[in-house]
């Protein structure tokens, strides 16, 4: 199994529509996957039509003992909760794990354990049950963004082509270079999307990002009504049957299984390494 979190600041860069897109590419080949819903705005679990009031990780950390900021955690508990928060999606082989309306509560604690969700899938049994966990991150919660990445392998960050986004990208390398001391978490590069290159700001953004990244840009899609309305209507990019859509589906269909890969790698070395 690899678990793999997306990173960036706050603002539209496409974090949820690179996990819920390449979700549905991993449902098409038929990887049982699990999306993490870790934003507290509960985008994701939104997309697949779960309500603002339901429950969800934020009864998981709630379970664990998480809020009263103690060291005295229930893992048991939480990963018992855990298991009761997965629910089906409409998509085969794919589950969620929505946000839940007490996420907030939780991203505002300071969560003393940094470990703590990747204990709670660890105990609940989701790396024997899955071949990928995409954890969604929003990217103004401190500590939310830090169990993410606890919990992950790898992980990546898209570019939009906004004013801030390549900051965004440069800033969420070095925090993975920072936690690289205490987690082995893989940094797996950018993927840019919804640049339009016939547009001056757009290539002025996208010739930033070739410097600062250069090979570590992973992909390149551009912007497409139907990448806005598959994602918009919770479709999988690559049933749409226009030639278009399963060209860009194979954009998203590819990097999913290249983060694969990082993280079986990582696997290996951490074994070899034991
Ligand atoms: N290739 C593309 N073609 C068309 N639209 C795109 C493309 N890439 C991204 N977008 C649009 O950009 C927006 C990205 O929104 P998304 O919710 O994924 O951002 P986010 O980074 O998760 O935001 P937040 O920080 O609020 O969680 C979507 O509305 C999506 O339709
Ligand atoms: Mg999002």
């Amino acid at each position: 199994m690899t678990a793999v979190t997306v990173l960036s600041g706050k603002g539209g860069v496409a974090k949820t529509l690179w996990q819920v897109l390449m979700a549905g590419e991993a449902s098409r080949l038929g990887i049982p996957t699990l999306i993490v819903d870790a934003d507290p705005e509960r985008n994701a679990s939104t997309k697949f039509g779960v309500p603002a009031q339901s429950s969800g990780l934020g009864d998981v950390f709630e379970a664990a003992g998480a809020l009263e900021g103690s060291a005295e955690l229930d893992i048991d508990a939480g990963a018992e909760r855990l298991g009761e928060e997965v629910l089906d999606t409409q998509w085969e082989d794919v589950d969620l794990v929505p946000a839940g309306s007490s996420l907030g509560a939780v991203a505002q604690a300071s969560l003393i354990d940094t470990w703590l969700l990747r204990d709670l899938l660890e105990r609940a049994g989701i790396s024997s049950s899955y071949g990928l966990v995409l954890i969604d991150t929003g990217g103004r919660t401190g500590s939310l963004v830090a169990q993410a990445m606890y919990a992950a392998d790898v992980a990546y960050a898209p570019i939009a082509p906004t004013r801030d986004a390549v900051r965004k990208a440069l800033e969420a390398r070095n925090r993975v270079g920072r936690i690289q001391r205490a987690h082995p978490l893989k940094w797996a590069g950018v993927v840019l999307s919804g640049f339009d290159l016939r547009v001056g700001m757009d290539e002025a953004i996208y010739e930033e990002a070739r410097q600062e990244f250069g090979d570590e840009i992973r992909a390149v899609v551009p912007r497409r009504a139907t990448v806005h309305e598959a994602f918009q209507l919770g479709e999988r990019l690559g049933d749409r049957r226009d030639v278009s859509s399963s060209n860009l589906a194979v954009l998203f269909r590819d990097f999913m299984l290249e983060l694969r890969r990082a993280g079986s790698e990582s696997d290996a070395s951490t074994e070899a390494s034991a």
